[in-house]
């Protein structure tokens, strides 16, 4: 076993090997370019992880981490047309670059080219890796229709909500660890024990994602800091405050969700206001903590060598005090 730094460093030269720009440029370009702004590289670090935690050799699965981040930026791409977002990666969006066809037909072929990349696995490894995927990319599909779904009611729970990002976040990260189990011959039971360790820490991904959203530090966090607000989004922090918060600030949160100002700073600095004092960014910051720890609660459980657990135990520990 490596360490984090070794696997993120491999997928990266693995990466840069294999993406080239094509014709049409069109529509090769903006996936060179989403590509090659960065990330983290979670999901592909997971993968080639998860293959050498059950014994595996990580080159065998560069393969699969590339399709999982292909994968992740397609849906980055088409994700941010639907929440018309400017900025991803400290960067313009694809759709703000180009345009919003290009980003639908290059998120396309994105999409294919992940799919293309298991065709380099033999025939029985192919079809399990192919069966995760596909079930794997639907069940994005069903999580991003919620999101969207839920902007157009007013009775959404957290339930519901927690169902939705464990659909259009948690699964790729349980996938993507699965994905390793799969490529090493992990027996039955560790692949489905990483795969919830993923479920639980991609939960929590999300949370924090919605967390950072309102309170991130503009200059780091890459994103448009504010976004899910502008875009009035159903949030963890905003189903705190009509959970928890007093009848006043439930109120003046509605309100505010019911405007759409040309220029929106009051109205994201006012609403981060409720989400602080009603208790709502603490009860994140909380769920957060604990979706983490049923994570390590799972980990804890697996029958792998201390230092294997302690290096995924460093992975979401690094991911839980993330800034970007
Ligand atoms: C962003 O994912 C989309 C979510 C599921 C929250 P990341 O935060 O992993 O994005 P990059 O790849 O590091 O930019
Ligand atoms: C996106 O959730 C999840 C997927 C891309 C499937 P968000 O919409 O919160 O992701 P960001 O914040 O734009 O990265
Ligand atoms: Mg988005
Ligand atoms: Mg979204
Ligand atoms: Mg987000």
């Amino acid at each position: 076993m490596h360490s984090i730094d070794f696997y993120l460093t491999a997928f990266i030269s693995y990466l840069e090997e294999k993406t080239e720009a094509k014709e049409p440029r069109n529509l090769y370009e903006p996936m060179t370019y989403i590509l090659d702004l960065g990330g983290k590289r979670l999901r592909p670090v997971l993968t080639l992880m998860a293959t050498e935690i059950f014994d595996g050799d990580h080159k065998q699965a560069l393969d699969a981490a590339l399709a999982i981040e292909v994968f992740h930026n397609f849906s980055l791409v088409h994700d941010d047309i639907m929440d018309a977002a400017p900025l991803r990666r400290g960067q313009m969006t694809v759709h703000e670059k180009w345009d919003v066809n290009t980003g639908i037909l290059s998120g396309d072929a994105m999409l294919i080219t992940a799919y293309q990349l298991f065709e380099n696995y033999d025939a029985k490894k192919f079809r399990s890796l192919a069966q995760l995927f596909s079930a794997t990319a639907l069940q994005v599909c069903e999580g991003q229709q919620y999101d969207i779904d839920f902007g157009n009611r007013d009775d959404v729970t957290l339930p519901e909500y927690l169902k939705m990002i464990e659909f259009k976040t948690a699964v790729l990260v349980a996938a993507a660890l699965k994905m390793g189990g799969i490529i090493a011959n992990a027996s039955q039971q560790d692949q489905n024990k990483i795969y919830d360790f993923g479920l639980y820490l991609g939960t929590a991904f999300q949370l924090q994602d919605d967390y950072l959203d309102a309170f991130g530090n503009p200059k780091t966090f890459g994103k448009q800091v504010g976004g899910d607000i502008i875009e009035n989004k159903k949030t963890v922090l905003y189903l705190n405050v009509l959970e928890n918060g007093t009848v006043v600030q439930k109120k003046e949160l509605l309100d505010m969700y019911s405007i759409q100002p040309k220029d929106p700073s009051t109205k994201v600095e006012t609403i981060k206001g409720i989400f602080l004092e009603s208790g709502a960014a603490e009860s994140t910051r909380t769920a957060i903590t604990e979706y983490t720890g049923k994570a390590f609660d799972v980990l804890d459980g697996m029958l792998i060598s201390k230092d294997k657990k302690e290096v995924l135990r460093t992975f979401g520990e690094q991911l839980m005090g993330r800034e970007v």
